[in-house]
């Protein structure tokens, strides 16, 4: 079987969500062309479009939020001056894409499962929930700072058990942590907790889910360069203290086996 992991795509649509201070600071992106037909909920793309040219020379690591054979969903948040650029892109424009990268989430049709997003976090679950075979086993709790429409959240409210947390201010994070950690307790022993989130949320989760004896998977977001475990630019260490790349062995762990 030939596995084609580099192709040319073409801008379809990039849809501008909600609202925030910063407005046009999350996107639906939208990219045409051959498509996959096999990929896995937590996996990832590197996304270049040609428009970069030598001025930004790294692709850029998107999880993938859908994928079928005519094309991927992503969606992103603007941060620096990568997704500036993806958000200023427009139809019909050309972008290189190679993936799917890296490992998926775990998924066992029969387990419950609980889904913990922490703001743009939220994309691989819009896969995983799709992808699922018995998404009535699933729940999202979802953490977040800026307003709800920012996010696609809605999609997955409207077809699971869903419940959002708001840190409107510092001063809400020991409530959100609290909540996180009430959630997580309710699926031990035998439950499944998946999470994307920022590096502290990732810390939050990872040591309630051992503290109450849960299984859980991480998936980092480290930086990338090169996607595909050639430049060493996204290593974490494991739990003994071994350097690992999560590009190739991630991003998507389990929770005890990687120091964050
Ligand atoms: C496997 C994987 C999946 C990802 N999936 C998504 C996704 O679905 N949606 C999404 O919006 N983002 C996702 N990210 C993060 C995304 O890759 C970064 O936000 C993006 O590369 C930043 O590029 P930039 O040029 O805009 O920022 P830069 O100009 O390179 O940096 C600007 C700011 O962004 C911060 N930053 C850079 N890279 C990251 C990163 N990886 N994580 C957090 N902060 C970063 C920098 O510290 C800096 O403060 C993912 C990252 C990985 C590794
Ligand atoms: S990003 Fe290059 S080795 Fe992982």
């Amino acid at each position: 079987m030939t596995r084609r992991t580099c192709r040319e795509m073409t801008v379809g649509e990039l849809t501008p969500l909600g609202q925030s201070e910063r407005p046009g600071e999350f996107y639906r992106l939208r990219l045409l062309g051959p498509g996959f037909g096999t990929w896995e909920p937590g996996q990832f793309v590197m996304l270049r479009p040609a428009s970069w040219d030598l001025e930004l020379l790294w692709g850029r690591p998107f999880s993938l939020a859908g994928a079928d054979e005519e094309g991927v969903s992503l969606f992103f948040q603007v941060v620096g001056r990568g997704t500036r650029r993806l958000a200023a892109l427009a139809p019909g424009e050309k972008v290189t894409v190679w993936g799917p990268l890296g490992n998926g989430f775990a998924v066992e049709p029969g387990t419950r499962t609980l889904m913990l997003a922490g703001g743009v976090g939220l994309a691989p679950f819009l896969g995983y929930a799709a992808a699922h075979p018995a998404p009535e086993n699933l729940e999202l709790l979802f953490a977040h700072r800026l307003p709800l429409d920012c996010y696609p959240y809605g999609e997955l409210a409207a077809r699971l058990r869903a419940e959002a947390v708001h840190e409107a201010t510092p001063a809400d994070l020991p409530r959100v942590i609290r909540r996180i950690t009430e959630k997580i307790a309710e699926y031990a022993p035998d439950g499944l907790v998946l999470a994307c989130g920022p590096t502290p949320f990732l810390r939050t989760v990872r040591q309630a889910a051992l503290d109450h004896g849960v299984r859980a998977q991480v998936s980092l977001e480290n930086r990338m360069a090169c996607g595909v475990g050639a430049c060493l630019g996204c290593v974490c260490r494991d739990g003994l203290g071994h350097h690992v790349q999560v590009c190739t062995q991630g991003p998507v762990f389990w929770a005890g086996d990687v120091q964050l």
